[in-house]
């Protein structure tokens, strides 16, 4: 399994606080049979620099590749990334160095404010024209049932959470499940930040429920975009 969303590094964002907590969540993804993490640390243009970020997420990643190379028994590659937070400042900076490595795909999180404004969408659309990028939405579970339909409707590509295809209502989980299989939603994440409350659990509960087609489609979609 690919997981395209992880918060795995260590002291880069809120996610893992420290190696030790990263090999931790190491060992637990492995339990979801996953062996490729895209990692993807929060970044925010309006309170970061692209610059520190970079050196943050690069000390980090090279961090935790050292630990899987000297214990070669994880047999879990990390892919290097960002979730990157829609806002004002966003397009001022070279979002080609927020891509998914070496593809030119960049995961993008929608604001959690309670309303959306045009400029919002009209950024999706200029992120791709501007850069040449293949836009991916992040968890488009998390915004509630008319955001997503709206955001789904615009025809990018759409990361879900696990939570959701596991642990929502069942009428949520059924509609989840729908916009997979009508191809709406293509990916797959933990969206795991530790080891206590946003943890592997949901995607080890995934790889055992769901059912295996819908797993490999979410495998194969990865590995395409993996590839270019
Ligand atoms: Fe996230």
């Amino acid at each position: 399994m690919v997981d395209f969303h992880s918060h795995i590094l260590p002291n880069v964002d809120h996610g893992a606080a420290s190696l030790d907590i990263s090999i931790q969540m190491l060992n637990a993804a492995k339990k979801a049979g996953v062996t490729k993490i895209v990692a993807t640390p929060h970044f925010y243009s309006h309170k970061d620099s692209l610059h520190s970020f970079l050196e943050r997420r690069s000390t980090a990643i090279t961090e935790l590749r050292n630990y899987i190379a000297e214990n070669s028994s994880i047999g879990i590659d990390i892919i290097c990334g960002a979730e990157v937070a829609l806002g004002h400042k966003l397009l001022s900076h070279d979002l080609k160095q927020l891509t998914i490595e070496g593809t030119n795909a960049i995961l993008i999180e929608m604001p959690m404010f309670d309303h959306w404004q045009s400029w919002m969408f009209d950024m999706l659309y200029e992120i791709e024209s501007r850069f040449s990028l293949t836009v991916i939405l992040a968890h488009v579970d998390r915004y509630g049932k008319e955001k997503a339909e709206r955001l789904l409707d615009m025809g990018f590509l759409a990361q879900i959470n696990a939570e959701s295809l596991v642990r929502g209502s069942f009428g949520e989980k059924r509609r989840m499940r729908s916009f997979c299989k009508n191809g709406a939603i293509h990916l797959i994440g933990s969206d795991a930040h530790d080891i206590s409350e946003r943890t592997y659990t949901d995607l080890i509960l995934a790889s055992k429920k769901l059912p295996r087609a819908l797993l490999s489609y979410f495998e194969e979609n990865a590995l395409d975009i993996l590839a270019n």
